[in-house]
């Protein structure tokens, strides 16, 4: 961890992010909101590998939304990629060592439930990691956080009600559920997605979950939104596809977009009560 300590303090210290936001599978609208932005390619900061897939443009953003110092990552990268856990965290793990208040993560997901539609918004409220793995795994140093961190609180509701008051107050039906991230890339099959509806998911997707465990071991809270671009499979007799996931981004993606842009100073300033 000292290497990313070292990155950290000399890029990122001076700019002392408040939130640091990761942006999924064509939710990019987010990216061209924040103001003073200086723009660099993710792949600046050592060992974060290029994200490959379309949709993720891979940029580390600094500048401030709804004035609020933000660190933004316009793409990630992904197991279905070929990346280790480790090197899928990477880019979060170092953001996070400057201590920000809030981790913003969002995400592309199918809808498990059938009453939850394509362009519906998410709260995740806990997460299924069925990864097969942990991000955690290997050495440990006591910088990173404790060994055996605890999962129970991950994304507090003190943060999620912030969201909901926004979405409230302009009439936009929020959802709330748990997330189960599959490693992917294929779509699930319609059996798996009876088996994750048994175990207790709401949405599934390829991402989130390696991030979300690394924030909560650095004791940083989460803030998880899924954007719902499709019904899962079995759930839809339609068969699934990733030009589906891309233009259900491009609409809903600004309504995102506007909803964590009007939550995120309170959603800070929330994070104070909750740890
Ligand atoms: N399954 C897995 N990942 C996804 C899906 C899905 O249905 N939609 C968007 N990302």
């Amino acid at each position: 961890m000292n290497d990313l300590k070292s990155v950290a303090v000399s890029v990122l210290r001076a700019f002392r992010p408040e939130a640091v936001l990761v942006l999924g599978s064509g939710l990019g609208a987010l990216a061209e909101r924040v103001q003073q932005a200086v723009r660099r390619p993710a792949t600046d900061i050592p060992g974060v590998a290029a994200a490959s897939i379309a949709g993720h443009t891979g940029e580390l953003i600094c500048g401030t939304l709804a004035g609020v110092r933000v660190a933004l990552l316009s793409g990630r990268t992904h197991v279905y990629e070929g990346h280790a856990l480790q090197t899928v965290v990477r880019a979060v793990r170092v953001l996070l060592a400057v201590q920000p208040k809030l981790l913003v993560l969002t995400n592309a997901a199918g809808s498990i439930q059938r009453d939850m539609k394509p362009g519906d918004l998410m709260l995740i409220a806990d997460h299924l990691n069925l990864s097969g793995g942990s991000p955690l795994e290997g050495p440990h140093t006591a910088d990173c956080g404790e060994r055996f961190p605890d999962m129970s609180r991950i994304y507090p509701a003190a943060v999620r009600n912030c969201v909901r008051r926004v979405a409230d107050a302009r009439g936009l039906l929020l959802r709330e559920g748990v997330y189960a991230m599959l490693r992917g890339p294929q779509y699930e099959t319609p059996a798996e997605v009876r088996m994750l509806r048994i175990l207790g998911a709401d949405a599934v997707g390829m991402s989130t979950v390696p991030e979300a465990i690394v924030a909560a071991q650095m004791r940083i809270p989460v803030l998880g939104i899924s954007m719902l671009t499709n019904l899962a499979a079995g759930v839809s007799r339609l068969p699934l596809s990733h030009k589906e996931v891309l233009e259900c981004g491009l609409v809903a993606g600004n309504t995102l977009a506007d909803l964590i842009e009007h939550s995120l100073r309170d959603a800070v300033t929330a994070t104070e009560a909750s740890v």
